[in-house]
């Protein structure tokens, strides 16, 4: 080694042991929530463009997916329900209830269940929530009742934990109301608090059929999630979050907002959860197809990442490939 440096950093680099015994940050599967996508009217499971190794399931094939990833590693789930049929107001959760219902059957009190109760997946024109009459806003009062009443049709169906994710105002507390008065107050709120207004949500509108279409004023949803240049929104919308019930909180898109997540994770003391979207998942895949990148160690990087923000649970595409990852780095 050099001697002519005082300071010497490079002795606790030298090998594999020693970095192992000095690293801060660990990364496990226990962390990590596997998203799955139920899709209603298709007769086998598809692949979702950009999100290698993850599919849109049919009700069969979703068990099937259930206990593989148990094989390796993952229990805990967040589901996507996706309906045949698309309206406008009055939706109908049945669909992704039944699917629930389906998995507890099947799987028992094994695996963690979270649900994403939107209304995006649901309605004909892909806008999170039920449009005012003039269909130029997307109505908050109109659209709370219907997602409180998803909730709590998800939560009677067997579903662990609620995940709000339409940045409706008031969500939290109409969806705590609705569980308190059917003694279901035991269920968790995990709510997409800091969500932001992104290009990166590309892969999932594909795989979730939830993209703002037809010919509505409204094309996006700007006016809803939060906007990129406006961190304080997020601070304010995660206070609120958590007074009106959540239990658990959440950043998302995870690594264009690292440092919205490194902030209110050490101002908001609550667990945090990261959502690596679908458009940041599927950029790492698509720079390693093209021989660009080491996907899975690039993911461990991303994940590491999280975790050093103050993040305790990493909702990712690559749960299921967790365990090899991180072995492999071994
Ligand atoms: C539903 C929802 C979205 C995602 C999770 N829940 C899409 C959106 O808001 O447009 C994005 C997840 C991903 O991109 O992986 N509102």
């Amino acid at each position: 080694m050099d001697q002519t440096t005082s300071i010497n950093l490079r002795r606790l680099r030298q090998s594999r042991a020693v970095r192992e015994l000095v690293q801060e940050y660990r990364v496990s599967v226990e962390q990590m929530i596997q998203p799955l996508f139920v899709v209603e009217g298709i007769t086998s499971q598809q692949m979702i463009p950009g999100l290698t190794g993850t599919f849109r399931d049919t009700p069969e094939t979703v068990l099937k997916t259930i206990e593989k990833d148990i094989e390796a590693g993952v229990r805990k789930f967040i589901l996507f329900g996706v309906p045949v049929e698309k309206g406008e107001n009055q939706l109908s959760p049945a669909f992704t209830s039944y699917q629930i219902e389906e998995i507890r059957k099947q799987f028992g009190n094994d695996i963690f269940i979270a649900v994403d109760v939107c209304l995006c997946s649901s309605t004909t024109h892909g806008q999170c929530g039920v449009l005012s009459p003039e269909k130029d806003h997307v109505d908050n009062s109109a659209t709370v009742q219907e997602l409180a009443n998803f909730a709590l049709s998800y939560a009677q169906a067997g579903a662990d934990c609620l995940a709000p994710s339409d940045m409706m105002d008031g969500r939290v507390a109409a969806i705590r109301k609705v569980l308190k008065d059917s003694q279901l107050n035991h269920k968790l709120i995990m709510s997409y608090s800091a969500k932001f207004h992104s290009r990166f949500y590309g892969p999932f509108r594909l795989a979730a059929d939830s993209a703002p279409k037809g010919d509505l004023k409204l094309k996006d949803r700007a006016t809803y999630q939060i906007d990129s240049a406006s961190p304080k929104d997020a601070y304010l919308s995660s206070l609120r979050d958590l007074e009106e019930g959540a239990d658990i909180l959440m950043v998302k898109p995870g690594l264009p907002y690292l440092d919205v997540l490194s902030r209110l994770s050490s101002q908001i003391q609550k667990p945090w959860a990261v959502y690596q979207v679908s458009g940041e998942y599927a950029a790492i895949e698509l720079l390693a197809q093209q021989g660009l990148m080491n996907g899975p160690a690039a993911h461990v990087e991303v994940w590491t990442a999280f975790i050093r923000a103050g993040a305790s649970i990493i909702i990712t595409y690559g749960a299921r490939f967790a365990r090899n990852y991180l072995r492999s780095m071994e």
